[in-house]
């Protein structure tokens, strides 16, 4: 029963429902105030809501409750302050005060991967809920957002039933997000898509009345924004599937990218050539690194063990293979490093001591302070482990990077990175790096190596300018 309609045509079920709250509009609250619950929070405030952001974390929840944005999104602190301004936005660490509070409940805590196997942990899920539905006095509906395996809105549902109180009758519902880091706010007020994973018509009337500031965004732009209204398992199912699509798109180009280094080929141009048919399209196929990031890697390490326990492992045996491909990119910076600084690549790996190596990038990717699972800051940990003395920079996420990975050295300026380096690597396609001057960087380093890791440098410029080149899956140009 999977209806797609346009936002600004008619619901088959009731529009007007009434927030249980008695407020004129649901009153939302989001659980788990990290990338994606503060900026959720914060948006909807934007379009108008009243929003309650909840985490157990004081000090997260201090600095937001202080207008500060507790990690790097373009935009986001100016819209946090805006709102905290309006009233329409507060924050907190009680659990009572949020199911005092809303009319709809947004669950958007982390669902890291396992520490003992591929599997998501769903301990904070688990813990959100049970804080909130044990509370809760009157009707609501508490709305998962994080990424979870399929199943998990049944049992979540079990654990409402059995924790909050029957007669207030508190629905669940699935709404899956896609929102990436670095354009967050955008994708948030912006979908390209909603999904509502819902078993009841209050339900679905009540999730439409908590997104309708995204719908009559939508409509005065004169967008719409598609719905997908669908069961518990289907939702759950299209944010692990989109992003397990994504993830085999990524490795599919560096495979490819893997075939033109031993043939000569060039990737970026062959990416550009396939790109141009629509059904390929060039979104996602840039060939480098590789994925990485809280989301794509985790996700599909815990969609194969959750395949495997519906008995249909089988069928997602090749996200295996995109992780092998995905993490094989790292090994190859280390390979050509060691290629570049003639140094030979043993059974233990080269032996790169004595030699300064600049690491531009230790995010996932720009526009982020993120590094966790990030393929930079591996590199980084890879380099540093050859013997050679790594200096690492980054525009927004040294902090992070240095919680991380401690034992390589930080610079706080690019310039400082690069001086007296034998071989630059750039691991993270910030702007500060595509635009960098290599003739001014030629004046600084020992030696004029680069490793182009995101293929997102002019190779031509480069090479004019002195340095020997290495991208990743091109022919060395000289
Ligand atoms: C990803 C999805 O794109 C979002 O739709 C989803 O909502 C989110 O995960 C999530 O599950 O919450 P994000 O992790 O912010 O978003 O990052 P992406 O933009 O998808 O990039 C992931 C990684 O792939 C980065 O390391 C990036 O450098 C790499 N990448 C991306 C490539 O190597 N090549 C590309 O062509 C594109």
């Amino acid at each position: 029963m999977t209806i797609a309609y346009p936002s600004n045509q008619s619901l088959q079920t009731p529009l007007t429902v009434s927030p249980p709250s008695g407020a004129p509009r649901p009153r939302l609250t989001f659980l788990g105030t990290g990338y994606l619950g503060a900026t959720y929070a914060i948006c909807f405030a934007e379009m108008g809501y009243d929003v309650l952001g909840f985490d157990i974390d004081e000090a997260k929840i201090a600095k937001l409750a202080a207008g500060e944005v507790p990690f790097h999104e373009p935009g986001l602190d100016e819209l946090l302050r805006k709102n905290l301004g309006t009233g329409r936005l507060r924050f907190t660490t009680s659990y009572d005060e949020v199911a005092d509070f809303g009319d709809v409940h947004f669950i958007c805590v982390g669902t890291p991967q396992r520490a003992d196997g591929l599997a998501a942990d769903l301990s904070y899920v688990e813990s959100a809920v049970t804080g909130l539905a044990q509370r809760l006095h009157r009707k609501a509906l508490i709305v998962g957002k994080s990424t979870v395996p399929v199943g998990t809105a049944e049992w979540v549902e079990d654990m409402v039933r059995r924790l909050s109180p029957p007669e207030a009758t508190v629905e669940v519902a699935w709404s899956p997000e896609f929102l990436q880091e670095g354009f967050a706010v955008e994708d948030v007020l912006r979908p390209n898509r909603v999904i509502f994973g819902v078993k009841s018509e209050w339900a679905q009337a009540m999730l439409y009345a908590a997104h309708k500031g995204v719908f009559d965004l939508a409509q005065t732009e004169d967008r719409e924004v598609p719905i997908v209204v669908t069961d518990f398992a289907t939702a759950e199912l299209v944010k692990v599937a989109a992003n397990a699509f994504l993830a085999t798109k990524i490795s599919f180009i560096n495979a490819m990218a893997e075939v033109c280094e031993a043939s000569g080929a060039d990737v970026t141009q062959l990416a550009r050539a396939i790109g141009y048919d629509p059904r390929i399209g060039n979104k996602f196929l840039r060939a480098g690194l590789g994925f990485g990031g809280a989301c794509l890697p985790k996700d599909i390490r815990a969609f194969q063990a959750r395949a495997q326990e519906l008995g249909v492992g089988e069928a997602l045996r090749f996200l295996h293979e995109v992780d092998l491909i995905n993490i094989r990119r790292r090994q190859r910076v280390v390979q050509l490093a060691a290629e570049l600084l003639e140094r030979p690549n043993g059974p233990a790996g080269p032996d790169l001591s004595g030699l300064r190596i600049a690491v531009l990038g230790a995010t996932f990717k720009p526009n982020s302070d993120d590094v966790r699972d990030s393929p930079a800051l591996s590199v980084a940990g890879k380099l540093g482990r050859t013997g050679a003395t790594v200096v690492v920079y980054d525009p927004e996420g040294l902090a992070n990077a240095e919680r991380e990975l401690p034992d390589v050295h930080y610079a706080k300026t690019l310039s400082d990175a690069v001086s007296r380096a034998d071989l630059v690597c750039v691991l993270t396609e910030w702007e500060e790096f595509r635009n960098a001057d290599p003739v001014a960087l030629a004046e600084l380093a020992a030696g004029r190596r680069v490793i182009d890791a995101r293929n997102c440098l002019d190779q031509a410029v480069w090479v004019r300018a002195g340095w020997v080149y290495r991208g990743m899956g091109r022919p060395a140009l000289t």
